[in-house]
């Protein structure tokens, strides 16, 4: 019958238990070989110099520039110190076109210190001079807290000539070219960073920062023991292993007069895993369906971030799109009939998932969305698209459920724990957005970490305010 032919189609994306403990092993193995960094791995685990939680004495004022997967977006942070710690955050949002993503870095970065530039006159504080905090949402090789060399581009960039530079230089020469503002970079993170430390700022138990959005990525505080060393230039935020930089400070006990507390936070750093990066080399192979093989031929950075575009916004839509191109060649959808409309990349947005899948939808509002998008469908057509969304959207949450059960355990491990309490801090359109993926990324992880209490706490304000809580941690660091 049609129903068994399109669970046929679909079955690939439907994981067993089995299946998922796998990929939860695969990600271990990936943080493992990443962190021991013996040759390359399919998770990069890169360290970013970060070393201690915001502890709320944090103050002033300072800059954000968030690159963002559907943004770029500037705002003014301010913290407020006292006992009942709080930020304003101020912000403006600025399109990045296509042509600016895909062309020369130069016109890239000239676009950024031209979106900058007219926040600060939008403000008024054009001649402030405030310290600024750089989201950079790439895997970068890192020497310090505010250097930051892109190791490749993935989602939708691909400007030339930024690969193997580094992106702080560059934004600092546009800046120069402009002629117009000063600015003072003070700190690069990873967008995993920044909502990880935003969520610190609310929990202390936030140690751990994920991204469900255009790209998908993990970042968590890591022991320093387990880090291996680059052998690079020490940063402001750099320490010699298990040393606090208050050496001045020496008291009779051979302490450095840090707290407890301080004494366990540099112990660790935060590693931004990219864990978008798993399958790389061929550990998903088993996993991925025709769907996805051309999801990614077509893709530009085929081969690349395989997990990625298993798993996240920018991706999902098209594997949906390829599968009802699978169906309706099979004759099993839109009367056999392959219309121009559903051989265009890109039609079939993420936004139109969570449409599509929402409780609150009756058939007829998804027919017509799909009617919107140029498909025109029977209601058996679009029971049958709704499926394929559930199917696809599902497997994305499991799969990065399955991801975050690997990490909460190795943290759990590595503090020889039987039992875990740990906060993710997280953002992305897909997890605020979606009607389902919260709920069954949080089940998937709280069924394959069984030893662990994983809280999930969605960032209000984006990663912007930690890149803010980081400069301000950076800026006082330098001064004591
Ligand atoms: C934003 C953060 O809220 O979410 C960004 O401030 C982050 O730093 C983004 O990159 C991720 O979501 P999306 O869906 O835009 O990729
Ligand atoms: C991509 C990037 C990664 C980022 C993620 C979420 O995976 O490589 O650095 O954190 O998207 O935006």
């Amino acid at each position: 019958s049609q129903k068994r032919k399109v669970d046929e189609t679909l079955s690939p994306f439907r994981l067993s238990s089995e299946q998922l403990q796998l990929v939860k092993a695969r990600m271990r193995a990936g943080l493992e070989a990443g962190l021991k960094r013996e040759g390359p791995s399919e998770v990069k685990m890169l360290p970013s110099f970060l070393y201690s939680p915001p502890d709320g004495t944090e103050h002033g004022q300072y800059l954000a520039l968030d690159l963002g997967g559907t943004n770029f977006k500037v705002m003014l942070v301010n913290f407020r110190k006292g006992l009942h710690q709080s930020s304003q955050v101020l912000h403006k949002i600025y399109t990045m076109p296509l042509e600016i993503m895909q062309g020369t870095g130069d016109e890239l970065f000239d676009h950024i210190a031209e979106c900058v530039s007219d926040f600060l006159d939008y403000m008024g504080i054009k001649n402030d001079r405030l310290p600024a905090g750089f989201t950079f949402p790439f895997p970068c090789e890192q020497t310090a807290i505010d250097t930051c060399k892109l190791v490749s581009w993935t989602k939708g960039f691909k400007a030339t000539d930024c690969e193997g530079n580094d992106v702080v230089s560059m934004l600092r020469e546009a800046i120069k070219r402009r002629n117009e503002v000063e600015l003072d970079i003070a700190a690069v993170v990873n967008d995993t960073v920044g909502t990880m430390m935003s969520g610190t700022y609310e929990d202390p138990q936030c140690e751990i920062g994920l991204i469900a959005g255009t790209g998908t990525n993990v970042c968590y505080m890591e022991e320093l023991k387990n880090i291996k060393k680059t052998g690079q230039k020490k940063g402001p935020m750099e320490r010699e292993e298990g040393k606090s930089g208050r050496e001045e400070n020496k008291q009779e006990d051979g302490t450095n007069g840090e707290t407890e507390q301080e004494k366990a936070d540099i112990q660790k750093m935060c590693i931004n895993t990219e864990w978008g990066g798993l399958g790389d080399y061929g550990s998903l192979d088993d996993i991925i369906t025709p769907s996805d093989v051309e999801v990614d031929h077509n893709s530009i950075n085929p081969g690349k971030q395989r997990f990625e575009k298993l798993t996240s916004g920018m991706y999902l839509g098209e594997v949906v799109r390829q599968t009802l191109l699978d169906l309706t060649r099979a004759g099993l959808l839109f009367r056999g009939h392959v219309t121009e409309t559903l051989k265009t990349p890109g039609i079939f947005q993420t936004k139109y998932l969570s449409q599509i899948e929402s409780d609150r939808l009756a058939l007829l509002q998804v027919r017509s969305i799909l009617q919107g998008l140029g498909l025109d469908s029977t209601c058996d057509d679009s029971i049958i698209v709704k499926e394929v969304c559930e199917a696809v959207s599902r497997r994305a949450a499991q799969l990065c459920g399955a991801g975050m059960a690997a990490v909460v355990d190795k943290i759990r491990e590595n503090r020889g724990l039987d039992h875990l309490n740990v906060t993710v801090g997280v953002d992305g359109t897909l997890y605020k957005h979606h009607p389902h993926f919260s709920e069954v990324l949080q089940e998937t992880a709280r069924v394959l970490a069984p030893q662990c209490n994983v809280t999930f706490l969605p960032s209000e304000d984006g990663s912007g305010k930690g890149a803010a809580l980081i400069t301000a941690l950076t800026r006082r660091r330098e001064e004591m």
